[in-house]
């Protein structure tokens, strides 16, 4: 990538240029409309692509179809829809019709600006009569109204003097992707269509869910010079909502939706952005991902953000726990209001958890491992609703939103009442038992983050975030006074949970069997077998030591305080060589723990990957979308990593930086108000704002911020 201007990335600087790459990496979306940036003319399904548009939390459903079903098992699937390429236009000339013949049009440029939220285009067009001109075009989905996607037209330097036709043939039907991959597997979907005065209505056929769509200035007679600014504006109905009036947003003129839309990236930049000295192509790249992370996340309290955002179709538009655990940080440090709707998503569906957990045959909730809706969706139950600790991931979030935002409000309103169920769930799941040869809580037949070891007793991350959510309902308990009755139970659950280690080996033990299996055969597995998911069948892979991504390392990340230095290197070295990263969620945390134990040369190199890996297609699926949580991962790398944040009682700090990077500066917001740190040489500075409850002292290797 070139070293220019490092709020702008343009096309011609990436390294692949297939269209379905460009499309994901330049879709523009507000964290209710994704729109890929899908060819204008080509609209046609015949020529290649994969264009199209998203709305969050608008699918549809289908049973699932099981060979051999059991008890219990996930009903539906639940698929993204992708509706037609908002911005794909037919254009006539005289007897020219774009959608009849082939028109050549070679684009010129294409830029995303990161620092204003649109993206500008420019193609040459060529008719087969000889007719040429310029297609202009500014995109963006305003971020400030929410319903509006807006995309503007002009057309120059003809050679005629014909009029060009413009329209918006909206009703070309989206390609549907068949793959055998498991991480895509998008499924067909019907839409009904149902016109009213200057809008319709699109229902998915089965969930039955509808979205309206009124397109404004659809079409127009364009001479050169000309512009058309055409709007679309789309809305999630909610059920048995009215149709009659569906928009009540007022609308406004280009310039000033263009304008409102600048606004608020500087406003979104100047809480956000991370500057990086001494590497540009860096500085983009992370610029893009802290992009990326703003264009998908939902804000409605009723929609979150799907693992590839709205960008793709990858994993059907499913919320997983990348976002409490890889995504909220950013926003609970950054733009906590964010995070505050991202987790109202979480106290909306507790009515579905709760169901889950009595379909379970257990007390409490248990959240969906994939879900739009809240119901579970994962039809592969060992690396689905096995990952019980997406209970205790959410509670982990909701903790830290409290912790760094200092809104007990919301906890007593929304927060508290997840973590209680979630207490009840692991009560009634877990078992005290006898184990080494005392009494002990135990969690079994469960599967960690690692999802190459499924279906294991004790995983260690689970165990570990599982206390937690104990000793934090209890905390909630007593502070209003609710479930006096239970805090024992959760106390002795908690207190006597069950972390195994392996003494010989001075190891941790990721779960009861790891240790004991066998080594996956790295030195015979040829470089073309990785991802190992997609070339072996899960029974060969679940029996060996291999880790799919960070578990005990992600589990020690987080607790870093509860273990010695010497600890945290051992069992570093240890999973680190068993490990593929075959998830992308995998080495941005090891770049973290590879700066907590001093080893900031791998820690840079795996940042380097987690910073650039879309941009470089290092997992080479960017085609169904970004790796939303790598890029969250991203944010962790550089300030948990670098900059060791961590939280003990206020933000304690440290200076990590590795040689290549020469200064890291960036903002975070505790108790609502601003702390600027600055990272240089081995000094780390904050800067806290003028009339401030926040105190900063030094410590042994950094600083601490605390309340006074
Ligand atoms: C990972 C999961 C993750 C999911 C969605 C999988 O490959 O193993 O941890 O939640 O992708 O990003």
């Amino acid at each position: 990538m070139a070293k220019n201007d490092s709020f702008k990335v343009s096309a011609e600087e990436l390294s692949h240029q297939t269209p379905e790459y460009l499309e994901t990496l330049f879709a523009v979306g507000n964290g209710q409309i994704g729109v890929r940036s899908g060819h204008p003319l080509k609209v046609n399904e015949l020529y290649g692509g994969n264009p199209g548009s998203f709305v969050n939390g608008f699918f549809d459903s289908e049973p699932i179809q099981y060979g051999e079903w059991a008890y219990g098992y996930a009903k539906e699937h639940q698929t993204i829809i992708k509706l037609p390429n908002l911005r794909g236009v037919r254009l006539q000339i005289g007897d020219e019709d774009s959608s009849a013949s082939e028109w050549q049009v070679k684009p010129i440029q294409m830029t995303l600006d990161l620092e204003k939220g649109v993206l500008d285009e420019s193609y040459k067009v060529v008719t087969p009569l000889g007719k040429t001109f310029e297609l202009v075009m500014q995109s963006f989905a305003s971020v400030t109204r929410s319903e509006l996607y807006v995309c503007q037209y002009q057309i120059k330097n003809t050679n005629f003097s014909e009029p060009i036709s413009m329209t918006h043939p909206l009703e070309q039907k989206a390609a549907i992707v068949q793959t055998d991959d498991p991480r895509v597997a998008s499924k067909a979907h019907h839409l009904r269509k149902a016109d009213y005065q200057d809008y319709a209505i699109w229902t998915a056929e089965n969930s039955q869910r509808s979205i309206a769509i009124r397109v404004i200035n659809g079409e127009k007679q364009l001479q050169a010079e000309e512009t058309l600014t055409t709007v679309f504006q789309m809305k999630l109905l909610e059920d048995n909502q009215n149709h009659e009036t569906p928009f009540n947003q007022e609308l406004a003129d280009f310039e000033v939706l263009l304008q409102e839309q600048q606004q608020s990236y500087q406003q979104f930049w100047a809480a956000s952005d991370i500057q990086i000295e001494g590497d540009p192509v860096l500085q983009k790249g992370i610029r893009f991902n802290l992009f990326h992370l703003n264009q998908g996340a939902g804000r409605d309290g009723r929609t979150n953000f799907a693992a590839k955002g709205l960008t793709g179709e990858g994993y059907e538009g499913h919320y997983f726990w990348d976002t409490e655990m890889y995504l909220l940080p950013f926003f609970i440090f950054t733009n906590p209001e964010i995070a505050k709707a991202l987790l109202s998503y979480r106290g909306k569906i507790l009515p579905q958890a709760k169901q889950r957990a009595q379909e379970l045959s257990q007390e409490g909730a248990l959240f969906a491992w994939r879900t739009i809706d809240g119901n579970e969706t994962s039809a592969y139950y060992p690396a689905g609703t096995a990952q019980v600790h997406i209970n205790a991931d959410i509670v982990y979030a909701f903790q830290l939103y409290e912790r760094v935002t200092g809104d007990q409000a919301f906890i007593e309103t929304v927060g508290s009442e997840v973590v209680f169920e979630t207490a009840k769930f692991w009560l009634s799941y877990g078992d005290l038992v006898e184990k080494d040869g005392k009494l002990a809580f135990c969690i079994n037949g469960v599967t960690g983050p690692d999802e190459y070891s499924a279906l294991v007793n004790n995983n260690f991350y689970t165990n570990k975030m599982v206390q937690n959510n104990l000793y934090y309902a209890i905390e909630l308990a007593q502070r209003f006074g609710k479930y006096q009755e239970s805090i024992s139970a959760w106390q002795q659950a908690a207190d006597l949970m069950y972390f195994g280690y392996d003494e010989q080996r001075g190891i941790t033990k990721q779960d009861d069997g790891f240790l004991e299996q066998a080594v996956w055969p790295f030195e015979t597995t040829p470089a073309e077998k990785y991802p190992l998911l997609l070339h072996y069948h899960p029974m060969v892979i679940y029996k060996h030591q291999v880790c799919k991504q960070a578990d005990t390392v992600l589990a020690q990340m987080l607790y870093t305080g509860d273990f010695s230095l010497e600890q945290l290197k051992k069992d570093y070295d240890y999973y680190e060589q068993v490990t593929t990263h075959d998830s992308s969620l995998s080495r941005s945390i090891f770049s973290v723990m590879a700066s907590r134990i001093g080893d900031s040369e791998k820690a840079y190199r795996y940042f380097m990957d987690t910073a650039l890996m879309d941009l470089t297609d290092l997992q080479k699926n960017v085609v169904d979308g970004i790796h939303a949580a790598n890029m969250g991962g991203s944010w962790l790398s550089l300030i948990y990593g670098f900059a060791g944040l961590y939280y003990d009682q206020g933000l304690r700090l440290a200076n990590h930086l590795p040689q290549k990077i020469k200064e890291l500066k960036f903002t975070l917001f505790y108790q609502g108000e601003p702390v600027k740190i600055n990272l240089k040489d081995q000094r780390i500075d904050c800067q806290l704002a003028e009339e401030t409850r926040l105190i900063a002292t030094k410590t042994d290797g950094g600083i601490w911020i605390k309340e006074r």
